[in-house]
């Protein structure tokens, strides 16, 4: 059972009335609460429907962007690792977040800073390395701080470049199984995937490369025919979930959740 794609665990929070200020690099809308709870609702029955425990955190109002809880931590087998975020208004959703993994992991470290910043959004697992997209929000002092945290745990880290323009390395890509990633071709032409087996977005749906493969399912933002029909094509089991709201403050199927199996 590959440890990157199956996990007993998943950790959410319920996004704040306060969602309506969260980040977003252009304004196209301004996210309804009630629309984006049922999303929600519809992702965590999903993660529910492979028989994983999903902790469902309560929302915090004075983090707007807190809905996205895979910014605040990196959750390997052998242990947790607390994020230092990059946006400043986001910083303090790292602490909120670590003592509920510190309830389920015998082992929690944490990027201490004070100059290295490292969000999860940008961290893709597999099941060779952890690739480290660096972006507006990750920076070569995070990367360094977290490769010296993640050797002695066994794993390897190699940096690689977000695209310019587009917030997270998950913005543009996705784990599918063990050897398969998803990408957008303005992501995969920097050839950092290669010796993975590829499959591009189609022209026009790069808002569908972040999914997630979740035990045996892949959760896919609704609105994207292309993208399912050449998923369904690959023979992934596919589940369609709405991202109107989370897609205006650049959020999609990663950032809803962290996913682990804690030792
Ligand atoms: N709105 C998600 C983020 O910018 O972190």
């Amino acid at each position: 059972m590959s440890f990157s794609t199956h996990f007993t665990h998943a950790i959410t929070r319920r996004p704040a009335a306060s969602i309506t200020k969260g980040l977003r690099a252009v304004d196209i809308g301004t996210p309804d609460l009630g629309l984006m709870q049922a999303h929600h609702d519809a992702y965590i029955a999903t993660l529910r429907e492979t028989g994983a425990t999903v902790i469902e955190l309560p929302p915090l109002d004075a983090y707007p962007d807190s809905v996205f809880v895979e910014d605040t931590a990196l959750c390997l087998p052998q242990g947790a690792i607390i994020m230092r975020p990059g946006a400043p208004s986001r910083l303090g959703e790292a602490a909120e977040m670590a003592p509920h993994l510190r309830a389920l992991y015998g082992q929690v470290l944490e990027i201490t800073g004070p100059e290295s910043f490292v969000e999860g959004g940008d961290i893709l697992v597999t099941e060779r390395e952890i690739l480290v997209g660096r972006s507006a929000r990750t920076n070569a002092a995070g990367i360094a701080e977290l490769a010296r945290l993640t050797a002695p745990l066994g794993h390897k880290l190699r940096e690689v470049h977000t695209p310019p323009g587009v917030l997270h390395f998950k913005t543009d890509c996705s784990l599918l199984d063990a050897e398969t990633v998803l990408s957008t071709t303005r992501l995969s032409a920097s050839g950092c995937f290669q010796g993975y087996r590829l499959i591009d977005i189609p022209d026009s749906e790069e808002a569908a490369a972040n999914t997630i493969r979740f035990n045996d399912l892949v959760l896919m933002p609704q609105g994207f025919p292309k993208t399912r029909d050449r998923l369904l094509a690959a023979g992934y089991d596919i589940r369609e979930i709405g991202n109107s709201e989370c897609a205006k403050l650049d959020g999609g199927m990663s950032c809803l959740s962290l996913r682990f199996t804690p030792k």
